[in-house]
């Protein structure tokens, strides 16, 4: 049994969509893909991508990032309702968005996929915040399009939509788990996944090479509240996307993985790393766990 990831697949590039069509009809017919958002904010473009990769796997598990929820076309009257759109759209073709038990056949042996729903938080938002300070930036991040197509409806019971979408989570956080737990989010669990395991050369590459030295990523990267929700299921492996930059990395027993296929630019730049393997495989039970000696990572 094989499990793959992969997110922000952004097919509202022709390319993208073309990188997908290209993937193998046949090589994942028992396999299952974890997809970790960010596919498309046209609606009629993202069912058009989750059917195609339907029908390459035998199982898709997917989670909306920020771009899915984007009203630009005036489909939706807020991003929630939008939200709730997608995820009906997801029961109507087969695309899993809450956790399943997933086995090898005639076997108990298999792993429990479990969807994260989330949001960032902004340093305004309290605790949970990745937000870590740069010098000269702009925090009212002008050029942020969420901040443009992106609309919340009053949430009166909750503080921040960050902690909205973690509720959703909470029913099955102490629920009790009889095979190792996957679990996946659009966004960031932990500070340390914005940077690559040397820091400061991260840093001084940033200085050197910053092109939007106004805008701070740690701003609206994720939310730590997650990694408490992935420490809590006890995961094995969390799948993540957004930043674009992509890692695996071990960090107290959890295997961090972010497999994303981003923009063309970014590809063309050799930003985005690992990619051109296709889908990247995180579980497969005819080898040994957890492959340490293929861990790579790049920033
Ligand atoms: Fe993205
Ligand atoms: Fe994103």
């Amino acid at each position: 049994m094989r499990i793959f990831a992969l997110s922000d697949i952004h097919v509202d590039f022709e390319l993208n969509m073309h990188w997908l069509g290209k993937l193998s009809s046949c090589d994942y017919i028992n396999d299952t893909l974890i997809l970790a958002g960010d596919v498309c904010d046209e609606i009629d473009r993202l069912q058009k991508a989750l059917s195609i990769l339907r029908a390459k796997f035998a199982n898709i598990f997917f989670v909306p990032g920020n771009h899915d929820l984007w009203l630009r076309r005036k489909e939706c009257n807020d991003s929630i309702e939008k939200f709730r759109l997608i995820l009906e759209l997801c029961r109507e073709i087969d695309i899993k968005t809450v956790p399943e038990k997933i086995t090898e056949s005639n076997s108990n042996n298999g792993v429990w996929i479990i969807p994260l729903f989330s949001w960032y938080m902004k340093p305004e938002d309290g605790r949970g915040s990745l937000f870590i300070q740069k010098p000269g930036e702009d925090p009212s991040l002008p050029m942020w399009s969420d901040n443009h197509y992106i609309k919340w409806p009053v949430l009166n019971d909750y503080k921040t939509i960050a902690d909205y979408f973690l509720k959703m989570n909470e029913k099955y956080i102490h629920k009790k788990y009889d095979l190792p737990v996957i679990t996946f989010s659009h966004f960031l669990p932990r500070e340390e996944m914005m940077f690559s395991e040397d820091r400061k050369k991260d840093l001084v590459r940033l200085a050197k090479f910053d092109r939007n030295p106004s805008f701070n990523f740690s701003r609206v990267a994720g939310c730590s509240k997650i990694d408490e929700q992935i420490r809590q299921l006890g995961s094995t492996i969390h799948i993540y996307g957004h930043q674009h930059r992509n890692k695996d990395r071990l960090i107290d027993n959890v295997r961090y993985i972010s497999h994303c296929l981003g923009y063309p630019h970014e590809r063309q730049t050799g930003r985005i790393y690992g990619i051109e393997q296709g889908v990247k495989l995180i579980w497969d039970t005819s080898k040994d766990f957890p492959f340490q000696d293929e861990f790579e990572e790049s920033y």
